[in-house]
């Protein structure tokens, strides 16, 4: 697919003990809990600088290059917002059927020319790897935004800021996933990044869009525990998270196959009668009809929470990968 791969440029020397300066985003496994204390302390003050002052000078003189190959909108306009509030700048791409792409230029190409003009360049990508190999041929930071059925790791990110927000901890809880288990990259990372952390994984889904077996054996080689559900009344009792997924459309071959699957779970407030009183109810968005507006006024329902979290922890982020935290 690509011309002759050659060996990436080195990597900036990491003079800081988070290890993320000058660092590609790729993966959740790269947050080490005190990593990830880390990341958290910073996006508290992020959230006081936003709610003090609303914006600083951190960044400035710094350009961050956004480029989606596929529809965006919290992660596209986060991370622009906060590249903006810490007054650094932003080259956006957030549709390459408007760039050169649609001429056919290659990714390698495609970032080799894009870090020319920009500190950091943060990929969205409908191929699980193209972060990785974007970071194969830039010598200025790539950051994740999610790759194909792959991972999203700021959104996992955000996930478990969420989760230590709402609940004062990320550690020996009981969580959820429903949905699209399958290509749903959201859970493949927060799933990733809750290893070790004494969670009990209840995995509900229909059969066509279990976990994959990848990440299964992650959990059981991590010495997790997780059982696998379809229906959600088995497990609605018991969970302190209960993270919803939409069933992405776009990731099937098979229209049959989603027709089968689409609608499997809807989420009411009859539904949280009978879940705890003490749980939270979250969902990266979009929803297309598998939480109902009527649960947003439900003091659980923490997707709106999370998704503004998600700029103080972009802000964190690019602040650290740029060496101004
Ligand atoms: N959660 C999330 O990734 O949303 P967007 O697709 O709108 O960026």
């Amino acid at each position: 697919m690509q011309p002759n791969m050659s060996p990436a440029k080195p990597r900036p020397a990491d003079n800081n003990s988070h290890g993320l300066y000058g660092q590609d985003i790729l993966s959740v496994k790269q947050f080490t809990p005190p990593v990830l204390d880390y990341i958290f302390s910073v996006s508290e003050e992020m959230r006081t600088l936003v709610e003090r002052f609303g914006s600083a000078d951190l960044l400035q003189g710094k350009i961050m290059t956004n480029l989606f190959y596929e529809p965006s909108t919290r992660t596209s306009s986060s991370f622009m917002a906060a590249m903006q509030r810490l007054g650094g700048q932003v080259i956006p791409i957030n549709s390459v059927q408007y760039s050169s792409v649609s001429k056919g230029e290659s990714l390698a190409d495609t970032v080799r020319t894009l870090e020319c003009y920009a500190d950091v360049i943060v990929i969205r990508h409908y191929e699980a790897g193209a972060a990785a190999e974007a970071a194969h041929w830039a010598s200025k930071p790539i950051i994740n935004a999610g790759d194909g059925v792959g991972e999203h790791p700021t959104q996992a990110l955000l996930d478990a800021y969420t989760i230590q927000r709402e609940l004062g901890r990320i550690d020996d809880l009981t969580v959820g996933m429903l949905g699209d288990l399958r290509f749903g990259r959201t859970v493949h990372s927060l799933t990733r990044l809750l290893l070790n952390r004494n969670v009990t994984f209840r995995f509900i889904s229909p059969r066509l869009l279990r976990m994959p077996e990848e990440i299964r054996d992650e959990v059981t080689e991590a010495d997790g525990t997780f059982t696998e559900h379809e229906d959600l009344e088995e497990v609605i009792g018991e969970v302190d998270v209960l993270y919803v997924t939409r069933v992405q459309k776009e990731r099937f071959t098979d229209l049959g196959d989603y027709e089968k699957v689409k609608g499997a779970y809807i989420i009411s407030p009859e539904t949280l009668t009978r879940a705890r009183q003490e749980m939270v109810v979250m969902h990266p968005l979009p929803r297309v009809g598998e939480i109902t507006y009527e649960v947003d006024n439900d003091p659980r329902a923490a997707y709106f929470r999370q998704m503004q979290n998600g700029l103080y922890i972009r802000m964190a982020l690019l602040a650290t990968v740029l060496g101004r935290a």
